[in-house]
């Protein structure tokens, strides 16, 4: 259960996307593509054609966020193209073990997300249907806020969620994961680490990747959680 990392490219020059892959291609685990449709969320990204036209001009693996909401509707289409992970949020989706099935019978990870004010424990019995769980750490629709640490706790009880099931759920943070923030997350839990700002807000994005991993792998090694996997 390797540290991974996403950065999103919610933050990076959208005019310039494979551009902006290419500069965290090789030290980055996947690209975060985050697609907002101004109606589950006050922000409106990109979609279907433009995910398309990447998965063109980037080797790398693409972790689709789909803050829509209707993606019944849209998911599997993503994972159709090519997308590697597709996550939908729990706050959406109308038939989430349909969706979910839907998107790994297409050939992709399948990924659930929730929102900071949203539990983890309603969604216990769609653990075996899931690869991925993603905690939300900031409110989902803008890049560059202010981390929620008041999800910490609620990431300590889905890795325990997880273990009870024996489950290679990956924990996934998205928001507000920075220098600051990121030891925080190792340390209740998370194994994938979405970076938006903090890797495209910097002037060396592939720096600023080795950096965040480096830490994520600190915190991890001295985490209780990841200490009684070992042991187990
Ligand atoms: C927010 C998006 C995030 C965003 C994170 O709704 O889901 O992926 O890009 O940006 P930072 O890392 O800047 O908080
Ligand atoms: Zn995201």
């Amino acid at each position: 259960m390797a540290v991974q990392i996403s950065p999103s490219i919610l933050s990076a020059d959208f005019a310039r996307l494979a551009d902006e892959a290419a500069a965290v291609a090789g030290v980055a685990d996947w690209l975060h593509v985050d697609v907002m449709d101004n109606h589950f969320v006050p922000n409106l990204t990109l979609g279907l054609p433009v995910v398309e036209s990447l998965l063109k001009h980037t080797t790398m693996p693409v972790d689709c966020h789909l803050m829509i909401t209707d993606p019944d509707r849209w998911a599997p289409e993503y994972a159709q193209a090519g997308a590697r992970n597709v996550t939908i949020h729990a706050e959406a989706v109308h038939a989430p073990v349909r969706t979910l099935r839907a998107i790994r019978a297409a050939g992709a990870r399948a990924g659930l997300a929730v929102n900071p004010g949203t539990a983890v424990e309603p969604y216990e019995d769609l653990l075996p249907e899931i690869d991925m769980l993603l905690l939300m750490t900031v409110e989902p629709g803008f890049g560059g806020q202010h981390f929620l640490d008041i999800v910490l706790p609620k990431l300590r009880r889905a890795r325990s969620l997880v273990a009870g099931h024996g489950a290679a759920i990956w924990l996934q943070v998205d928001g507000g994961v920075h220098e600051e923030t990121i030891e925080q997350c190792a340390e209740a839990g998370a194994d994938v680490f979405v970076a938006g700002s903090a890797v495209f807000g910097s002037a060396d994005p592939a720096g600023a990747v080795r950096a965040l991993r480096a830490q994520a792998e600190r915190a991890t090694a001295h985490a209780a959680w990841h200490r009684s996997g070992l042991m187990s």
